[in-house]
Protein backbone atom coordinates (compact mmCIF):
# COMPACT_ATOMS: atom_id res chain seq x y z
CA UNK A 1 0.00 0.00 0.00
CA UNK A 2 1.15 3.12 -0.97
CA UNK A 3 2.12 6.01 1.49
CA UNK A 4 2.11 8.44 -0.98
CA UNK A 5 -0.77 11.56 -1.92
CA UNK A 6 -1.87 11.78 -5.66
CA UNK A 7 0.32 15.45 -7.15
CA UNK A 8 -2.65 17.66 -6.62
CA UNK A 9 -3.07 16.81 -2.82
CA UNK A 10 0.67 16.37 -2.13
CA UNK A 11 0.67 20.51 -3.69
CA UNK A 12 -2.25 21.03 -1.65
CA UNK A 13 -0.50 20.21 1.73
CA UNK A 14 2.52 21.64 0.61
CA UNK A 15 0.51 24.78 0.27
CA UNK A 16 -1.15 24.57 3.66
CA UNK A 17 1.99 23.49 5.46
CA UNK A 18 3.59 26.88 3.18
CA UNK A 19 0.62 29.17 4.47
CA UNK A 20 1.43 28.29 8.34
CA UNK A 21 5.38 29.23 7.47
CA UNK A 22 4.04 32.64 6.50
CA UNK A 23 1.17 33.11 9.42
CA UNK A 24 4.80 32.37 11.76
CA UNK A 25 6.82 35.22 10.57
CA UNK A 26 3.96 37.23 10.05
CA UNK A 27 2.97 37.30 13.06
CA UNK A 28 6.17 36.98 14.93
CA UNK A 29 6.19 40.13 17.15
CA UNK A 30 2.96 39.44 18.79
CA UNK A 31 4.19 36.14 20.13
CA UNK A 32 5.87 35.86 23.30
CA UNK A 33 9.79 34.44 22.91
CA UNK A 34 9.04 32.11 25.85
CA UNK A 35 5.97 30.58 25.30
CA UNK A 36 5.79 27.72 26.58
CA UNK A 37 4.02 26.69 30.16
CA UNK A 38 5.28 24.67 33.14
CA UNK A 39 7.32 21.27 31.96
CA UNK A 40 4.17 18.85 33.36
CA UNK A 41 1.76 20.94 30.55
CA UNK A 42 3.92 20.24 27.48
CA UNK A 43 4.38 16.57 28.67
CA UNK A 44 0.77 16.45 28.94
CA UNK A 45 0.63 16.89 24.96
CA UNK A 46 2.82 14.37 23.95
CA UNK A 47 1.95 11.46 26.19
CA UNK A 48 -1.37 9.79 24.03
CA UNK A 49 -0.75 6.49 22.77
CA UNK A 50 0.16 4.69 20.05
CA UNK A 51 -2.17 5.97 17.25
CA UNK A 52 -3.16 3.12 15.03
CA UNK A 53 -5.33 4.81 12.68
CA UNK A 54 -4.18 7.46 10.77
CA UNK A 55 -6.24 11.18 10.50
CA UNK A 56 -6.08 13.74 7.43
CA UNK A 57 -3.64 16.13 7.03
CA UNK A 58 -5.19 18.88 8.19
CA UNK A 59 -6.04 17.48 11.60
CA UNK A 60 -2.37 16.77 12.14
CA UNK A 61 -1.51 19.86 10.76
CA UNK A 62 -3.56 21.87 13.31
CA UNK A 63 -2.65 20.27 16.20
CA UNK A 64 1.24 20.73 14.58
CA UNK A 65 -0.22 24.69 15.22
CA UNK A 66 -1.17 24.12 18.69
CA UNK A 67 1.05 21.69 20.23
CA UNK A 68 4.26 22.63 18.24
CA UNK A 69 4.19 25.86 17.10
CA UNK A 70 2.31 28.01 19.84
CA UNK A 71 4.34 26.46 22.21
CA UNK A 72 7.68 26.50 20.81
CA UNK A 73 10.80 29.08 21.88
CA UNK A 74 11.05 31.49 18.78
CA UNK A 75 14.51 31.52 18.68
CA UNK A 76 13.17 33.32 15.08
CA UNK A 77 12.29 36.28 16.89
CA UNK A 78 14.08 39.48 16.42
CA UNK A 79 14.03 39.52 20.81
CA UNK A 80 15.94 36.16 21.25
CA UNK A 81 19.28 36.91 22.24
CA UNK A 82 20.30 33.64 24.11
CA UNK A 83 22.98 31.44 23.86
CA UNK A 84 24.92 31.69 20.25
CA UNK A 85 21.77 31.09 18.52
CA UNK A 86 21.10 32.32 15.20
CA UNK A 87 17.48 33.04 13.98
CA UNK A 88 17.49 31.28 10.66
CA UNK A 89 17.43 32.45 7.11
CA UNK A 90 14.02 32.16 5.17
CA UNK A 91 16.07 31.27 1.64
CA UNK A 92 17.08 27.93 3.34
CA UNK A 93 13.60 27.23 4.18
CA UNK A 94 12.44 26.10 0.29
CA UNK A 95 15.89 24.34 0.35
CA UNK A 96 15.04 22.44 2.81
CA UNK A 97 11.78 21.22 1.55
CA UNK A 98 13.24 20.33 -1.47
CA UNK A 99 16.37 18.30 0.07
CA UNK A 100 14.10 16.65 2.01
CA UNK A 101 11.86 16.12 -0.56
CA UNK A 102 14.83 14.36 -2.66
CA UNK A 103 15.90 12.42 0.20
CA UNK A 104 19.44 12.02 -0.86
CA UNK A 105 22.26 10.50 1.52
CA UNK A 106 25.94 12.51 1.09
CA UNK A 107 27.22 9.14 2.14
CA UNK A 108 28.80 7.94 -1.32
CA UNK A 109 28.91 9.76 -4.89
CA UNK A 110 26.37 7.59 -6.29
CA UNK A 111 24.10 8.03 -4.00
CA UNK A 112 24.06 11.89 -4.17
CA UNK A 113 26.16 12.74 -6.94
CA UNK A 114 25.72 16.62 -6.84
CA UNK A 115 24.66 16.59 -3.39
CA UNK A 116 28.02 15.62 -2.88
CA UNK A 117 30.07 18.03 -5.30
CA UNK A 118 27.63 21.13 -3.83
CA UNK A 119 28.92 19.98 -0.40
CA UNK A 120 32.29 20.43 -1.42
CA UNK A 121 31.75 23.41 -3.03
CA UNK A 122 30.02 24.67 0.53
CA UNK A 123 33.16 23.44 2.35
CA UNK A 124 35.47 25.89 -0.30
CA UNK A 125 32.79 28.28 -0.08
CA UNK A 126 32.88 28.53 3.66
CA UNK A 127 36.76 28.26 3.66
CA UNK A 128 37.27 31.56 1.24
CA UNK A 129 34.45 33.30 3.41
CA UNK A 130 37.09 33.13 6.45
CA UNK A 131 40.33 33.09 4.25
CA UNK A 132 41.13 29.48 4.88
CA UNK A 133 43.13 27.38 2.32
CA UNK A 134 40.67 26.44 -0.59
CA UNK A 135 42.50 23.06 -0.72
CA UNK A 136 40.58 22.44 3.19
CA UNK A 137 38.66 18.98 3.30
CA UNK A 138 35.56 18.55 5.17
CA UNK A 139 31.98 19.09 5.40
CA UNK A 140 28.52 20.22 7.26
CA UNK A 141 27.51 18.16 10.21
CA UNK A 142 25.30 18.42 13.66
CA UNK A 143 27.21 21.28 15.42
CA UNK A 144 30.38 22.47 16.88
CA UNK A 145 30.46 20.03 19.53
CA UNK A 146 30.63 16.86 16.88
CA UNK A 147 33.12 18.90 15.03
CA UNK A 148 35.54 19.50 17.58
CA UNK A 149 35.01 16.02 18.46
CA UNK A 150 36.02 14.98 14.74
CA UNK A 151 38.72 17.76 14.13
CA UNK A 152 40.52 16.03 18.01
CA UNK A 153 40.11 12.88 16.62
CA UNK A 154 42.07 13.86 13.15
CA UNK A 155 44.79 15.28 15.62
CA UNK A 156 44.80 12.26 17.71
CA UNK A 157 45.91 10.24 14.87
CA UNK A 158 47.78 12.15 13.35
CA UNK A 159 50.26 13.17 15.99
CA UNK A 160 50.06 9.93 17.76
CA UNK A 161 53.34 8.19 18.04
CA UNK A 162 51.43 4.81 17.46
CA UNK A 163 48.98 3.33 15.46
CA UNK A 164 45.92 4.32 17.33
CA UNK A 165 43.23 3.08 15.25
CA UNK A 166 44.41 -0.70 15.32
CA UNK A 167 46.21 -0.66 18.57
CA UNK A 168 44.43 2.14 20.65
CA UNK A 169 45.77 4.35 23.19
CA UNK A 170 47.87 1.62 25.37
CA UNK A 171 51.37 1.60 23.92
CA UNK A 172 51.24 5.26 23.66
CA UNK A 173 52.52 7.56 26.18
CA UNK A 174 50.39 9.79 27.81
CA UNK A 175 49.07 12.56 24.98
CA UNK A 176 47.98 16.03 26.38
CA UNK A 177 45.70 18.96 24.73
CA UNK A 178 46.30 22.65 25.35
CA UNK A 179 43.46 25.27 25.44
CA UNK A 180 42.38 28.11 27.24
CA UNK A 181 40.41 27.97 30.87
CA UNK A 182 37.59 29.69 28.63
CA UNK A 183 37.17 26.22 26.11
CA UNK A 184 33.99 25.62 25.11
CA UNK A 185 32.54 21.92 27.13
CA UNK A 186 32.42 19.90 23.73
CA UNK A 187 36.34 19.50 23.66
CA UNK A 188 36.26 18.37 27.40
CA UNK A 189 33.82 15.92 26.10
CA UNK A 190 36.04 14.74 23.21
CA UNK A 191 39.12 14.46 25.12
CA UNK A 192 36.69 11.84 27.40
CA UNK A 193 35.61 9.79 24.81
CA UNK A 194 38.88 9.69 22.48
CA UNK A 195 40.35 8.43 25.60
CA UNK A 196 42.92 11.01 26.41
CA UNK A 197 41.41 11.46 29.65
CA UNK A 198 39.75 15.01 30.79
CA UNK A 199 42.92 15.75 33.19
CA UNK A 200 45.01 15.53 30.31
CA UNK A 201 43.54 18.65 28.65
CA UNK A 202 45.20 21.41 29.90
CA UNK A 203 43.21 24.18 30.65
CA UNK A 204 45.71 27.39 30.32
CA UNK A 205 45.45 30.64 32.70
CA UNK A 206 43.51 33.50 30.65
CA UNK A 207 44.56 36.98 30.73
CA UNK A 208 42.49 39.96 32.02
CA UNK A 209 41.20 40.20 28.28
CA UNK A 210 39.41 36.15 28.88
CA UNK A 211 42.52 35.55 26.02
CA UNK A 212 44.91 32.49 26.57
CA UNK A 213 48.25 33.73 28.64
CA UNK A 214 50.48 32.38 25.69
CA UNK A 215 53.20 32.31 28.40
CA UNK A 216 51.69 30.09 30.57
CA UNK A 217 50.80 27.76 27.52
CA UNK A 218 54.74 27.31 26.62
CA UNK A 219 55.46 26.75 30.15
CA UNK A 220 52.95 23.48 30.16
CA UNK A 221 54.14 22.44 26.73
CA UNK A 222 58.05 21.93 28.28
CA UNK A 223 56.72 20.97 31.55
CA UNK A 224 54.59 17.73 29.94
CA UNK A 225 57.39 17.26 27.33
CA UNK A 226 59.97 17.34 29.89
CA UNK A 227 57.72 14.97 32.29
CA UNK A 228 57.92 11.99 29.00
CA UNK A 229 54.30 13.22 27.85
CA UNK A 230 53.32 13.67 24.53
CA UNK A 231 51.66 17.75 23.60
CA UNK A 232 49.74 16.48 20.34
CA UNK A 233 47.42 19.56 20.35
CA UNK A 234 46.91 22.79 20.81
CA UNK A 235 43.40 24.85 20.60
CA UNK A 236 42.52 28.24 19.51
CA UNK A 237 39.28 29.97 20.49
CA UNK A 238 38.35 31.98 17.56
CA UNK A 239 35.05 33.51 19.74
CA UNK A 240 34.63 32.11 23.50
CA UNK A 241 31.73 30.99 24.41
CA UNK A 242 30.83 33.48 27.39
CA UNK A 243 32.29 36.68 25.63
CA UNK A 244 33.31 36.37 22.17
CA UNK A 245 37.27 36.43 22.88
CA UNK A 246 39.33 35.42 20.36
CA UNK A 247 42.60 33.68 21.33
CA UNK A 248 46.05 35.43 19.67
CA UNK A 249 46.38 33.07 17.03
CA UNK A 250 49.34 33.57 15.25
CA UNK A 251 51.06 33.21 17.97
CA UNK A 252 49.40 30.21 19.05
CA UNK A 253 50.13 28.89 15.45
CA UNK A 254 54.11 29.79 16.31
CA UNK A 255 53.95 27.54 19.11
CA UNK A 256 52.17 25.05 17.54
CA UNK A 257 54.98 25.15 15.03
CA UNK A 258 57.85 24.83 17.67
CA UNK A 259 56.45 22.60 19.55
CA UNK A 260 55.11 20.19 16.46
CA UNK A 261 51.66 20.39 17.57
CA UNK A 262 48.57 20.25 15.63
CA UNK A 263 47.00 23.64 15.96
CA UNK A 264 42.71 23.34 15.89
CA UNK A 265 40.68 26.44 15.91
CA UNK A 266 37.44 26.31 17.66
CA UNK A 267 35.76 29.19 15.96
CA UNK A 268 32.22 27.34 15.89
CA UNK A 269 30.99 30.47 16.81
CA UNK A 270 32.99 33.37 15.99
CA UNK A 271 34.41 32.06 12.33
CA UNK A 272 32.29 34.30 10.06
CA UNK A 273 33.14 37.68 11.81
CA UNK A 274 37.01 36.91 10.36
CA UNK A 275 35.14 37.97 6.80
CA UNK A 276 34.71 41.66 8.34
CA UNK A 277 36.42 44.81 8.29
CA UNK A 278 35.22 45.55 12.10
CA UNK A 279 36.59 42.75 13.95
CA UNK A 280 38.12 40.48 11.05
CA UNK A 281 41.74 41.65 12.22
CA UNK A 282 41.32 39.58 15.36
CA UNK A 283 41.55 35.79 12.95
CA UNK A 284 45.27 37.01 12.00
CA UNK A 285 46.79 33.72 11.50
CA UNK A 286 43.81 31.44 11.72
CA UNK A 287 44.60 30.59 7.75
CA UNK A 288 47.47 28.60 9.87
CA UNK A 289 45.13 26.22 11.40
CA UNK A 290 45.27 22.61 10.84
CA UNK A 291 41.85 22.46 11.23
CA UNK A 292 38.64 24.40 12.34
CA UNK A 293 35.77 24.17 13.58
CA UNK A 294 32.83 26.82 12.13
CA UNK A 295 29.16 26.78 12.58
CA UNK A 296 27.08 27.63 9.80
CA UNK A 297 24.27 27.73 12.00
CA UNK A 298 25.69 29.98 14.49
CA UNK A 299 26.48 33.07 12.74
CA UNK A 300 25.98 32.59 9.04
CA UNK A 301 21.90 32.21 9.95
CA UNK A 302 21.70 28.40 8.53
CA UNK A 303 18.75 27.35 10.67
CA UNK A 304 19.63 24.29 12.62
CA UNK A 305 21.63 22.16 12.23
CA UNK A 306 25.00 23.09 10.69
CA UNK A 307 28.13 22.85 11.43
CA UNK A 308 31.50 22.68 9.46
CA UNK A 309 35.06 20.51 10.05
CA UNK A 310 37.63 22.14 7.82
CA UNK A 311 41.14 20.48 7.50
CA UNK A 312 44.04 21.86 5.79
CA UNK A 313 45.22 18.48 4.61
CA UNK A 314 42.32 16.82 3.35
CA UNK A 315 44.02 13.53 3.15
CA UNK A 316 44.23 13.37 7.23
CA UNK A 317 40.35 13.34 7.18
CA UNK A 318 40.95 10.15 4.75
CA UNK A 319 44.02 8.64 7.23
CA UNK A 320 41.53 9.11 10.54
CA UNK A 321 38.57 7.65 8.93
CA UNK A 322 38.48 5.85 6.11
CA UNK A 323 37.65 1.89 6.57
CA UNK A 324 36.06 0.08 3.34
CA UNK A 325 33.90 -3.12 4.00
CA UNK A 326 32.71 -5.14 1.05
CA UNK A 327 29.07 -3.87 1.28
CA UNK A 328 30.48 -0.70 0.56
CA UNK A 329 32.76 -1.47 -2.32
CA UNK A 330 30.46 -1.68 -4.93
CA UNK A 331 31.85 1.69 -7.08
CA UNK A 332 34.46 2.46 -5.14
CA UNK A 333 37.38 2.34 -7.92
CA UNK A 334 35.55 4.45 -10.42
CA UNK A 335 37.90 7.68 -10.92
CA UNK A 336 36.63 10.57 -9.75
CA UNK A 337 34.09 9.87 -7.94
CA UNK A 338 34.07 11.57 -3.94
CA UNK A 339 32.64 9.26 -1.33
CA UNK A 340 32.38 11.56 1.96
CA UNK A 341 32.01 7.86 3.90
CA UNK A 342 35.37 8.05 3.33
CA UNK A 343 36.29 11.23 5.52
CA UNK A 344 33.66 11.10 7.90
CA UNK A 345 32.61 9.03 11.30
CA UNK A 346 29.09 9.16 9.92
CA UNK A 347 27.92 7.17 7.13
CA UNK A 348 24.34 8.52 6.45
CA UNK A 349 24.46 11.84 6.05
CA UNK A 350 21.57 14.62 5.22
CA UNK A 351 21.58 17.02 2.67
CA UNK A 352 22.70 20.04 5.00
CA UNK A 353 24.73 21.19 1.81
CA UNK A 354 21.59 22.54 0.34
CA UNK A 355 20.35 25.24 2.54
CA UNK A 356 23.91 26.88 3.01
CA UNK A 357 24.45 26.66 -1.02
CA UNK A 358 21.15 28.61 -1.41
CA UNK A 359 21.60 31.17 0.88
CA UNK A 360 24.68 31.67 -0.51
CA UNK A 361 23.46 31.80 -3.91
CA UNK A 362 20.00 33.77 -3.07
CA UNK A 363 21.90 36.58 -1.25
CA UNK A 364 25.44 36.67 -2.00
CA UNK A 365 28.49 36.79 0.01
CA UNK A 366 27.91 40.25 0.24
CA UNK A 367 24.85 40.27 2.39
CA UNK A 368 26.05 37.76 4.91
CA UNK A 369 29.06 39.63 5.36
CA UNK A 370 27.39 43.11 5.72
CA UNK A 371 24.75 41.72 8.30
CA UNK A 372 27.34 40.03 10.16
CA UNK A 373 28.94 43.61 10.37
CA UNK A 374 25.37 45.01 11.65
CA UNK A 375 25.06 42.22 14.14
CA UNK A 376 29.11 43.51 15.56
CA UNK A 377 27.33 47.10 15.20
CA UNK A 378 24.24 46.44 17.06
CA UNK A 379 26.36 44.86 20.33
CA UNK A 380 28.35 47.92 20.23
CA UNK A 381 25.51 50.70 20.37
CA UNK A 382 24.02 48.11 23.37
CA UNK A 383 27.66 47.99 25.15
CA UNK A 384 27.20 51.96 24.78
CA UNK A 385 23.85 52.21 25.95
CA UNK A 386 24.98 50.01 29.37
CA UNK A 387 28.15 51.77 29.55
CA UNK A 388 26.97 55.03 29.36
CA UNK A 389 23.72 54.42 32.26
CA UNK A 390 24.59 54.57 35.98
CA UNK A 391 22.46 51.19 36.45
CA UNK A 392 24.00 48.94 34.63
CA UNK A 393 27.43 47.84 34.72
CA UNK A 394 29.33 45.58 31.68
CA UNK A 395 31.64 43.10 32.50
CA UNK A 396 33.52 41.98 29.74
CA UNK A 397 34.45 43.38 26.38
CA UNK A 398 32.36 43.10 23.27
CA UNK A 399 34.97 41.92 20.77
CA UNK A 400 32.41 40.16 18.40
CA UNK A 401 28.88 40.00 19.05
CA UNK A 402 28.18 39.06 22.70
CA UNK A 403 27.95 41.51 25.96
CA UNK A 404 27.94 40.41 29.33
CA UNK A 405 26.90 42.37 32.12
CA UNK A 406 24.42 43.22 35.28
CA UNK A 407 21.68 45.46 36.77
CA UNK A 408 23.27 46.90 39.61
CA UNK A 409 20.47 49.70 40.25
CA UNK A 410 20.39 53.17 40.23
CA UNK A 411 21.36 52.90 44.27
CA UNK A 412 24.77 53.14 44.30
CA UNK A 413 25.02 52.08 47.71
CA UNK A 414 24.22 48.64 45.97
CA UNK A 415 26.81 48.77 43.51
CA UNK A 416 29.97 47.40 45.61
CA UNK A 417 27.82 44.65 46.78
CA UNK A 418 28.30 41.86 44.77
CA UNK A 419 26.39 39.06 46.73
CA UNK A 420 23.09 40.83 46.82
CA UNK A 421 24.11 41.81 42.52
CA UNK A 422 24.38 38.12 41.89
CA UNK A 423 20.94 37.44 43.97
CA UNK A 424 19.47 40.04 41.89
CA UNK A 425 20.42 39.53 38.59
CA UNK A 426 20.22 35.64 38.84
CA UNK A 427 16.24 36.27 39.86
CA UNK A 428 15.97 38.90 37.08
CA UNK A 429 17.00 35.88 33.94
CA UNK A 430 14.39 33.85 35.04
CA UNK A 431 12.27 36.73 35.24
CA UNK A 432 12.60 37.83 31.25
CA UNK A 433 12.17 34.58 30.58
CA UNK A 434 9.11 34.58 32.26
CA UNK A 435 8.15 37.50 30.52
CA UNK A 436 9.01 36.64 27.61
CA UNK A 437 9.36 39.77 25.70
CA UNK A 438 13.07 38.71 25.33
CA UNK A 439 15.07 36.30 25.80
CA UNK A 440 18.15 36.29 27.49
CA UNK A 441 20.48 33.80 29.86
CA UNK A 442 23.48 34.12 32.13
CA UNK A 443 26.74 33.35 33.18
CA UNK A 444 29.32 33.98 35.49
CA UNK A 445 31.90 36.49 34.39
CA UNK A 446 35.12 36.13 37.61
CA UNK A 447 32.54 34.73 39.36
CA UNK A 448 30.04 37.07 39.04
CA UNK A 449 26.62 36.73 38.17
CA UNK A 450 26.14 38.18 34.40
CA UNK A 451 23.10 38.87 31.39
CA UNK A 452 24.46 37.74 28.55
CA UNK A 453 22.92 39.27 25.66
CA UNK A 454 24.24 37.61 21.92
CA UNK A 455 23.11 39.32 18.93
CA UNK A 456 23.47 36.65 15.89
CA UNK A 457 20.17 37.45 14.78
CA UNK A 458 19.52 39.40 11.33
CA UNK A 459 15.80 40.36 12.50
CA UNK A 460 17.70 42.47 15.37
CA UNK A 461 17.67 46.33 15.00
CA UNK A 462 18.72 48.96 17.45
CA UNK A 463 15.48 50.10 18.45
CA UNK A 464 14.87 46.44 19.56
CA UNK A 465 17.77 46.99 21.84
CA UNK A 466 16.62 50.07 23.16
CA UNK A 467 13.50 48.52 24.41
CA UNK A 468 15.29 45.23 25.60
CA UNK A 469 17.15 47.82 28.08
CA UNK A 470 14.29 49.61 29.00
CA UNK A 471 12.26 45.99 29.98
CA UNK A 472 15.26 44.82 31.65
CA UNK A 473 15.43 48.11 33.98
CA UNK A 474 12.01 48.02 34.67
CA UNK A 475 12.59 44.50 35.74
CA UNK A 476 15.49 44.81 37.15
CA UNK A 477 13.93 47.53 39.81
CA UNK A 478 11.33 45.07 40.28
CA UNK A 479 13.51 42.24 41.69
CA UNK A 480 15.43 45.06 43.80
CA UNK A 481 12.51 46.14 45.70
CA UNK A 482 11.45 42.58 46.58
CA UNK A 483 15.29 41.82 47.51
CA UNK A 484 15.30 45.34 50.03
C1 LIG B 1 33.14 28.09 21.02
C2 LIG B 1 32.11 27.02 20.85
N1 LIG B 1 32.50 25.81 20.39
C3 LIG B 1 31.61 24.81 20.22
C4 LIG B 1 30.28 24.99 20.50
C5 LIG B 1 29.31 23.85 20.31
O1 LIG B 1 28.52 24.07 19.20
P1 LIG B 1 27.16 23.24 18.94
O2 LIG B 1 26.16 23.80 19.91
O3 LIG B 1 26.83 23.56 17.53
O4 LIG B 1 27.43 21.82 19.18
C6 LIG B 1 29.84 26.23 20.99
C7 LIG B 1 28.43 26.44 21.31
O5 LIG B 1 27.99 27.50 21.67
C8 LIG B 1 30.77 27.27 21.16
O6 LIG B 1 30.42 28.47 21.64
Amino acid sequence: MSLDFDPERLREIIYKAADIVVGLYKGINDRKVFQAGAPEEIKKLFSESLPEKGRDFEEVLSEIGEKVIDTATMNISPRFHAYYTGGGNQAAIPAELISVALNQNALKWHCSPSCTEMERQVVRWIAEFIGYSQEAGGYILSGGSVANFVCLAVARKIKSSINVADDGLYASPVMTIYVSEEGHSSIDKAVDMLGLGRKNLRKIPVKDDLTININALKDQIIKDSEAGLLPICAIGIAGTTNTGAVDPLEELAKVCSQHNLWFHVDAAYGGPAAATESAGNLFRGMEKADSIVIDPHKWMYIPFEAGCVLVKNEKHLRDTFSLLPDYLRADIDKSGRYNYMEYTFELTRNFHALKIWTTFKLYGAGRIRETIEEDIQNIRYLADLIDESDDFERLSQVPLSVVCFRYRTGDETKHEDDVFLDELNQKLIARIEEDGRFFVTGTKIKSRTALRVVCINHRTTKKDLDILINVIREMGNDVKNELT
